[in-house]
């Protein structure tokens, strides 16, 4: 038994040899004599061509009716197809039926909306489209992780339960051991859910950001990679509740510093997924977006482009009839902003440093100016925001000051501000969104459809 990985990486081992595959049908097209299969088996993107005649099948009637979304064994010759588009097929010798897929398969060999698709989330892997994201996503996650690793990073896996609201946003999920039929009573006889977590309260992780500081802080450069869950209720095409991200988190380190690794992440992984998945980026190019492979170029050869949020206001406030909210210095920047900055006056990624405080979160340098922090947001073409980071506050004073004018609660935030106690030193970090990623290296232009089994404001169906 081979798999049709095997077959495209070492054809020249199996020509004219007979072989054993297993697999799924996409396309069954027969004659009077004779009939082709497209099979794929899921290892490769490749799809074979499987060739049976009347004469050489004993069930031949049988396996001419076989519908797209069977499972089959098919043992045959592989013989090479020079003139062909594709490199060889196979002449099938006997052909078995292993599950077969009834006329109502929604499937079929024809061209279906991305919104169909998603649902059928469960059968959606079976598409040229999602198998080529899919096998992206798991390459890109393995280049993450090799990157790190590769650089002499720890790997920490941060906590998916937590206290602590890390983005002072309070976009949190709750979490509760609590029954909601018979909730416990505060003194004025409501539901009191604050201590829903065996007696304490807790909510599903925003971030790993912070728990990632303190081993930064033990083990000098770490990461954290895993999911993340945000109760924010943004129906867009790049928010989901639950995603996955990525936050390096560096010691000794400062804003340059964190800029230097994301802009040699970014650009590892694209290399790493455009050399291991040559076919799924040719047929992203060819179906997804034209410019796709010509824009990844670019972007590993070329140095990513640095703009302060002053700057950046500057130059939208000269364009403003083009946008449809208003700039105005304070305001975050909307996307229409940030793509305007990507796209049309750079035209590839850019950091935008030191934005406002009031605009980021509680943990951010402050800079000497007294209303900026040492803040940077990666945005780039067709996703804009992709990273999230900052140097950190290293000075208790400082913190302490800036968490009671939020009003954050001190005393949940104690062992964060021992941190800067005990050997407390500069150090830097920052978030990227994975489906981000996987939507810019793809061209796929939905975060729906880069995620196996969404999350997001109106879908939880799989
Ligand atoms: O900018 P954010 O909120 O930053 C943080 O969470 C920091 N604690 C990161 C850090 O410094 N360690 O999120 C970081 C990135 C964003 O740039 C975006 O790519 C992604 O996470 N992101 C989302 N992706 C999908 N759906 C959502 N709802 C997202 N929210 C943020
Ligand atoms: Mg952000």
């Amino acid at each position: 038994n081979v798999v049709i990985r095997q077959l495209v990486r070492n054809t020249a081992r199996y020509e004219n040899q007979e072989v054993e595959l297993c697999g799924w049908i996409r396309t069954n097209r027969d004659q009077k004599s004779f009939g082709f299969m497209a099979l794929n088996d899921g290892t490769h993107f490749t799809t074979v061509q499987v060739v049976y005649e009347k004469d050489g099948l004993d069930n031949f009637e049988e396996v001419a009716h076989y519908r797209a979304g069977s499972a089959i064994s098919v043992r045959g010759l592989l013989v090479l197809t020079p003139q062909a588009p594709q490199p060889f097929e196979i002449k099938a010798r006997k052909v078995v039926l292993l599950g077969d897929s009834p006329e109502d398969y929604p499937i079929q060999p024809k061209r279906h909306t991305r919104e169909f698709l998603r649902e059928q989330a469960h059968l959606r892997s079976r598409t040229n489209l999602f198998a080529a994201v899919f096998r992206v996503r798991s390459v890109a996650a393995y280049a993450i992780h090799k990157f790190f690793q590769e650089n002499g990073f720890l790997y920490v896996h941060t906590p998916v339960i937590t206290a602590s609201d890390a983005e002072g946003a309070g976009e949190m999920f709750r979490v509760t051991t609590l029954d909601a039929k018979q909730p416990p009573l505060n003194e004025a006889g409501e539901a009191d859910f604050s201590q829903d977590f065996f007696g304490r309260r807790a909510n599903l992780t925003v971030s790993g950001q912070l728990e990632a500081e303190a081993f930064a802080l033990a083990f000098r450069d770490v990461y954290t990679f895993g999911p993340t869950f945000r109760a924010e209720n943004s129906n867009t095409a790049r928010h989901a509740a639950e995603f996955w991200m990525i936050e390096p988190e560096i010691a000794f380190a400062d804003l340059e510093d964190n800029m230097n690794l994301a802009e040699a992440m970014v650009k590892y992984v694209i290399n790493y997924v455009l050399e291991s998945l040559p076919e799924e980026m040719a047929f992203f190019n060819q179906f997804v977006d034209k410019n796709l492979q010509a824009r990844l170029d670019s972007v590993v050869g070329s140095k990513f482009a640095h703009i302060s949020y002053n700057r950046a206001i500057e130059i939208l406030k000269a364009a403003e009839e083009t946008f449809a909210y208003p700039v105005e210095w304070g305001h975050d920047l909307q996307t229409e902003h940030e793509r305007y900055l990507s796209e049309r006056i750079f035209s590839k990624p850019v950091f935008v440093t030191d934005y406002p405080r009031d605009l980021k979160a509680f943990y951010m340098r402050q800079n000497d100016d007294g209303k900026t922090v040492a803040a940077m947001d990666l945005l780039v073409p067709g996703v804009g925001e992709l990273i999230g980071g900052s140097q950190r506050e290293e000075r208790v004073e400082k913190l302490e000051q800036r968490i009671k004018e939020l009003k954050l609660d001190e005393r949940e935030l104690w062992w964060y501000l021992e941190l800067r106690k005990y050997g407390g030193v500069k150090h830097a970090g920052f978030g990227l969104g994975f489906e981000r990623l996987i939507m810019y290296i793809t061209g796929v232009s939905n975060i729906r459809d880069v995620v196996p089994f969404p999350r997001t404001v109106k879908s939880c169906e799989f």
